[in-house]
């Protein structure tokens, strides 16, 4: 694989998607060919399944049938975008991706953590991320932020989403090369700024340089 993988994580209402928006604009005004792609979906067939797992509430889903469909619609986006962009030398950012399913399905859910992390193997093993923000906010923050209701998983009580928070800080904690973390109460061109900092020193297709000085 030559090109690069970053992915971006966090609890529902952190701010990650403004984030991702942010990146996205910054890459198109340096000219830095990208592709930006989320989870679930990221392709027709994975779309329908976040759908599925997101939005289709009349249906009620065990955790484990979560970790198989997230699973489906992962394997479904590496095959067929992910991993083809990586062979072609790309920036490639996704996000949400492995991480999401062992903190929400396995610390939030109470999943089989080393069965999450042997299917992100089958399902991603060939495309791991090479770097990850993490956004960590508070709860409370996070809900206030989103405000109440929303779809399947965001409804999910306070305690579910305490439980995914300190599941990615867990997860930070066991890679530090690889998870840096955001203060994602801080100002949104403030995140913007670390993040673009560190991927220009981070990231070996930006190290050209020629960029404009924040
Ligand atoms: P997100 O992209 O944050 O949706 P939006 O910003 O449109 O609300 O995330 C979708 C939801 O999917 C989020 O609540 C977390 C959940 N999710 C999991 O529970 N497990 C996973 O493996 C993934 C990828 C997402």
């Amino acid at each position: 694989m030559s090109g690069f993988l970053i992915s971006l994580e966090g609890i529902d209402g952190c701010g990650k998607t403004t984030q991702a928006r942010l990146l996205k604009e910054r890459l198109e005004r340096e000219a830095i060919p990208h592709l930006l792609t989320r989870e679930p979906g990221g392709t027709a067939a994975g779309e329908k399944i976040r759908l599925l797992l997101l939005q289709q509430k009349e249906h009620s889903l065990t955790n484990n049938t979560e970790i198989l469909l997230y699973m489906a619609a992962r394997a479904e986006l590496v095959e067929t975008v992910i991993g083809p962009a990586l062979a072609a030398g790309q920036l490639v950012i996704c996000d949400r991706y492995v991480d999401s399913t062992v903190a929400y399905q396995g610390y939030g859910g109470g999943g089989d953590r080393d069965w999450i992390r042997a299917l992100n193997e089958k399902a991603a093993g060939n495309c791991r991320p090479h770097l990850t923000f993490l956004f960590d906010l508070s709860v409370e923050e996070a809900l206030r932020r989103r405000g109440s209701g929303g779809d399947r998983v965001e409804e999910r009580a306070l305690s579910y989403h305490r439980r995914v928070r300190q599941g990615y800080l867990a997860i930070a904690a066991a890679e530090p090369e690889r998870i840096i973390l955001i203060d994602a109460a801080a100002p949104a061109e403030r995140q913007h700024r670390e993040i673009w900092t560190k991927l220009r020193s981070l990231v070996p297709l930006l190290e050209t340089g020629g960029f404009d000085e924040l």
